[in-house]
């Protein structure tokens, strides 16, 4: 392994606009902390709003300029070599997500798959963008086609709960449609994404076409209001969303918006347990429950619903919590202080509110523990329906567990929420799963699995979890527009 200090002094903290790493006119930046031991890990460049302008018009330049002109197979080209460094160096990459947000350094790297193969397919997509030509029934000859031209400038603001597969994700195939970009990462996890942006810089993306903004929200902002830029990609929480959407009003920018979720994993009596059990646990558990799709609402047939509560539970004590440099680490803490207090407030709130708690519900301190906000993967049963923990996105490690008694009762119950991200469906019965598949309202639904992804397949909201897909050709789609062109014949 790097050693990790020698990592940071070798990762870029200042701006990347036009092809250069800068710092921020202002000359302002803020501490990145590791939060296994609360120590400063490095201080980032804070973008302000001129820096926000030049990257903007570096990402303009850039599209008026070489950009432009490259074919498809040159953006393919580009991207094919840009996974090719990402691969080479992923152990470095999935290191520093591992410092700066506490992501297990085993579960780190074992996103190789999915980055690297992510970069792949959308470096594929690059030469299958395609119009159509359309029959119509005007009265003179006339033939009508479309083309697709990039969208334009795209602002990717990404959380902090996987950096370097949202960056990936979000400017591969941004690229791959002729777009350019400003990425602005999250204030707890800018340092895979700018590590990235050189990497982009190596593969031979031109100047301009990648820029990097780091900041918080006021850097966000900025770039949500500025007039040069055409789309907004999102990822993060449904509050933040809304203030987005707002801003965007005002250009009438393209929005995508990746937002929370409560989603439900319905445990029916036939399912193998066996399977479902390990799955439902860490489909909340995993990256310590900071993950957007997490199964946090597991309703349980009522005939098994004991059998599934040990289970969890067992499952969640022997889960080994520890400091996420430990290759044997499955839990690491969560991402900050401000994150624990979220979760800190809802350990207290669900017994408050008559919850049973099962196993954890409270910080480890333990050791080496002490440093870091690690909370015990926390399982409470006998929640009801109107509880606070039942309702509100916690993002962090915390299951709710339901009794249900028939189909149409926790297909309602399961749609009873604002949210309609993902969902599970757990049952020998083809015909049962694939009715409750087709009445839950959300964008992802998970049969006798949970988490499965894949740059192919969509992936995005219903109701307040958002709209726009990211993943499959619809993903390139979101960053093109559509000319239709007319040509008479005769
Ligand atoms: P957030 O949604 O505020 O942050 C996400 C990104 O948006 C960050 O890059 C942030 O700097 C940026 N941002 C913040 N305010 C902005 C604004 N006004 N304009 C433009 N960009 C802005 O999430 P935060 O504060 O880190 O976490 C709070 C809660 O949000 C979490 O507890 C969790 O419930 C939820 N969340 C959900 C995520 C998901 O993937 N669904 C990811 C991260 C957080
Ligand atoms: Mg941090």
């Amino acid at each position: 392994m790097t050693d990790p200090a020698t990592l940071i002094a070798d990762t870029p903290t200042r701006l990347l606009i036009d092809g250069r790493f800068v710092s921020g006119e202002a000359g302002r930046d803020f501490a990145t902390l590791n939060p296994c031991t609360g120590e400063e890990l490095a201080r980032i460049a804070e973008a302000g709003p001129a820096d926000v302008d030049r990257a903007v018009a570096a990402a303009r330049a850039a599209l008026d300029g070489p950009w432009g002109r490259f074919t498809p197979a040159q953006r393919q080209a580009v991207l094919l070599r840009l996974a090719d460094l990402v691969e080479r160096d992923f152990d470095d990459l999935a290191l520093l997500d591992t410092l700066e947000m506490g992501r297990p350094i085993t579960a780190a790297r074992g996103m190789r798959d999915i980055v690297t193969r992510a970069l792949r397919h959308f470096a594929g997509l690059a030469t299958a963008i395609h119009g159509q030509t359309l029959g119509n029934s005007f009265p003179v000859d006339l033939m009508a086609m479309t083309l697709k031209e990039p969208i334009g400038v795209v602002a990717a603001i990404i959380p902090w709960n996987g950096p370097l597969f949202s960056a990936a994700w979000k400017i591969a195939p941004a690229l791959a449609a002729g777009c350019s970009v400003v990425l602005k990462p999250a204030e707890d996890a800018s340092l895979s994404p700018l590590r990235f942006g050189a990497l982009c810089l190596e593969a031979g993306v031109p100047a301009g076409v990648v820029n990097i903004v780091t900041g918080a929200g006021a850097t966000g902002a900025a770039l949500t209001e500025h007039p040069g830029i055409d789309k907004i990609s999102f990822t993060g929480s449904c509050e933040t969303g809304q203030r987005i959407i707002a801003a965007s009003a005002g250009t009438v920018k393209r929005v995508t918006m990746e937002l929370g979720g409560k989603s439900p994993n319905i445990i029916f009596a036939d399912a193998d347990l066996s399977r479902a059990i390990p799955a439902a646990a860490m489909g909340v558990f995993n990256n310590a429950g900071q993950v957007c799709a997490a199964g946090t609402r597991l309703f349980v047939e009522r005939a098994v619903y004991d059998e599934v509560v040990a289970g969890v539970a067992a499952f969640a004590e022997s889960l080994r919590l520890g400091p996420s440099l430990s290759p044997d680490t499955q839990i690491g803490p969560l991402v900050s202080a401000k994150q624990f207090s979220r979760v800190d407030h809802y350990l207290d709130r669900g017994p408050a509110e008559g919850a049973r708690l099962v196993t954890g519900g409270a910080r480890v301190t333990e050791g080496v523990l002490a440093t870091g906000h690690y909370v015990a993967p926390t399982v409470f049963a006998d929640v009801t329906d109107d509880m606070a923990i039942a309702r509100e996105e916690i993002f962090g490690p915390v299951a709710s567990i339901f009794a249900f008694d028939t189909l149409d009762e926790v297909i309602e119950r399961a749609n009873a929420t604002r949210f309609g991200l993902a969902g599970g469906v757990w049952t020998r019965d083809i015909g049962k799963a694939m009715a409750a598949v087709r009445r839950v309202r959300a964008g992802t639904l998970w049969v006798n699995h949970y988490f499965a992804m894949d740059p192919a397949v969509p992936f995005g909201g219903y109701k307040m979890s958002g709209f726009g897909r990211e993943g499959g050709f619809e993903h390139v789609e979101s960053y093109l527009n559509t000319k239709s062109v007319w040509i008479r014949m005769d």
